[in-house]
């Protein structure tokens, strides 16, 4: 697919750059800086991309950003969710911008298109309940807010799905292509509910994943094409073996 990727100069979205290109998408990077970009990933990769320049809190230049570059898919890594709730993050304006600028983009082209959002472990149910995980613990709480927003939009106007991973930590520093075996295996998924979840003793670590898990998880899932078992759903994940 062609991808537009929203905060490429990530952690998660540099990662994403070597994933997708490895799964042969097409990347277009949406970010502030493209000079930055360039900084970070080795010249091989980067000659390998297009780049877009703009701000993630514009709805318009997203849209527009989609239909130029004529895109069937959207990664928004862009934007970070503050952990006490009292403190400031732009993550939902960025949230609700990249919304309305691929909802309209799907308008326009007449189909709507294939969009992974990012949040967090506190999204998912406690398994058996309707009870969100962060009403146990109220931490990243900007992810509920944003959930809540993708749960009201009338249906086929947003082919979405939210990876709800903990603590992502990486593998490597560097960005290669084709991208390495992961080292921690593949990842495990459910939707809704945190996978293989254990009720005795200590859960929270058993989440931890590594970057290159999870952006190997979004390119491969997208090589699927539109047809995800993954759409319209939370998406928890587990390393195998854990
Ligand atoms: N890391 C974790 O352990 C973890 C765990 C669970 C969930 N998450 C979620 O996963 C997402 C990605 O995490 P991360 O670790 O990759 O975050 P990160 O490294 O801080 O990357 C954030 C990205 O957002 C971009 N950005 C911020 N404001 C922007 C704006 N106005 N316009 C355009 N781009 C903007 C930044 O671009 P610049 O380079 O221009 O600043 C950067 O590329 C976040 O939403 C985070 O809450 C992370
Ligand atoms: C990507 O394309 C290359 C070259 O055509 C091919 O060898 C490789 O198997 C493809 N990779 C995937 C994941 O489809
Ligand atoms: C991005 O937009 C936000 C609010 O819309 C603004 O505060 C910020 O200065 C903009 N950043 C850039 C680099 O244009
Ligand atoms: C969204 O994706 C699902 C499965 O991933 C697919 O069956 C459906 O046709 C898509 N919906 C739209 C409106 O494109």
């Amino acid at each position: 697919m062609k991808v537009l990727l929203i905060g490429a100069t990530g952690n998660l979205g540099l990662r994403l750059v070597a994933s997708l290109l490895t799964h042969n998408h097409s990347v277009v990077a949406y970010v502030r800086s493209s000079t930055k970009l360039e900084s970070l990933l080795p010249e091989s990769v980067f000659r390998q991309i297009t780049v877009v320049q703009g701000n993630a809190t514009d709805a318009a230049a997203i849209k527009r950003a989609i239909l130029d570059a004529g895109c069937d898919a959207v990664v928004n890594t862009a934007g970070v969710a503050a952990v006490a709730p009292w403190a400031k993050t732009d993550l939902p304006v960025i949230f609700r911008a990249v919304v309305d600028g691929v909802r309209e983009a799907g308008e326009e082209r007449k189909r709507p298109l294939r969009v992974w959002f990012l949040a967090g472990l506190g999204v998912l149910h406690y398994p058996g309940s309707e009870v969100m995980l962060s009403s146990y613990m109220p931490i990243f709480l900007a992810h509920r807010t944003n959930h809540a927003l993708l749960a009201s939009l009338p249906p086929n106007t947003l082919n979405w799905s939210m990876l709800c991973p903990s603590t992502m930590t990486p593998e490597a520093a560097d960005m290669t292509v084709p991208t390495p075996p992961s080292k921690s295996g593949k990842l495990i998924a459910s939707a809704t509910t945190p996978p293989a979840w254990q009720d005795s003793g200590m859960n929270a670590g058993r989440y931890d994943t590594t970057l290159e898990q999870n952006a190997e998880f979004i390119a491969g899932d997208l090589a699927g094409g539109e047809a995800s078992q993954w759409s319209g759903k939370a998406v928890g994940v587990i390393s195998e073996g854990k």
